[in-house]
């Protein structure tokens, strides 16, 4: 399964690829998460990435199109994968697309999470992330049992510096502006799924299985 979930940020994009990945053994790609190293371990990358991640907006489209295509050339994706947060931009979208015609391996779908802002807000503010898994959480929705802990291995949790609120909203405003445009796009390439990202995390997974059933993938 070829997948891409697009959709605002906040909408349970990350949390599902985990779920997804685990289930079906997808291999999950991130930029958010590709950036975020490459700023924790100070590459040129990620001083370059890290200006537009702190307001909230859009990494230069050579940067993460490189990271990707890279990470596409050098890892076996013959059995799947998950791209998560990209692309955000047409541009984007037309060098995915390249790409992935290169290695005979197109997209099956687009998911995109239809999500309202107030459940957006409410996410994002209390989000909560393991600095050492990675492991996705949020104060009140996901809790973990022992405040500030991972429940998977015990590291600490913190909140991502683009998580307040000022820069929540620039994220917001720069999605509407430069990435909603991909929904259009991918709709007319009769690939894109519209599902409910303000469903809790367990009833989205239901949906996201019965859908992925009945366009027979697996
Ligand atoms: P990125 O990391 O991709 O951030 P984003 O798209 O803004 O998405 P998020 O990670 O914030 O949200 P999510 O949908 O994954 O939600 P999550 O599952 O965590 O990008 C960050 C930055 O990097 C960008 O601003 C940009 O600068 C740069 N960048 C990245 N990709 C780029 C690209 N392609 N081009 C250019 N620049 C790029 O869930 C959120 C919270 O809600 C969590 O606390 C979770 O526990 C909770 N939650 C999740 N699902 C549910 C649910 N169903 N019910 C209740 N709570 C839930």
């Amino acid at each position: 399964m070829r997948l891409v979930l697009l959709g605002p940020p906040g909408a349970g994009k990350g949390t599902q690829a985990g779920v997804l990945c685990n289930t079906y053994s997808l291999m999950h790609m991130s930029t958010g998460d590709l950036l975020r190293e490459a700023v924790k371990n100070n590459s040129p990358v990620g001083v370059q990435a890290k200006s537009y991640m702190d307001k909230g907006e859009l990494v230069p489209d050579e940067i993460v199109t490189r990271m990707i295509t890279e990470k596409l050339k050098k890892q076996d994706v013959s059995d799947g994968f998950i791209l998560d947060g990209f692309p955000r931009t047409k541009n984007q979208a037309q060098i995915l697309e390249a790409a992935l015609n290169d290695l005979n391996l197109p997209l099956d779908m687009v998911v995109y999470f239809d999500t309202n802002e107030e459940t957006i807000l409410k996410r994002l503010t209390g989000r909560r992330i393991c600095r050492d898994c990675g492991k996705i959480f949020h104060i009140t929705n996901i809790p973990p049992k022992k405040d500030g802990i991972c429940d998977a291995c015990e590291g600490e949790l913190y909140q991502r510096d683009d998580d307040k609120e000022e820069t929540i909203k620039n994220r917001i405003k720069v999605y509407n502006k430069q990435t909603s445009d991909l929904i259009d796009y991918y709709g007319q390439k009769k690939i894109l799924n519209k599902v409910s990202g303000d469903l809790d995390v367990d009833e989205l997974f239901e949906v996201l299985k019965n859908t992925f059933e009945k366009s027979g993938l697996k």
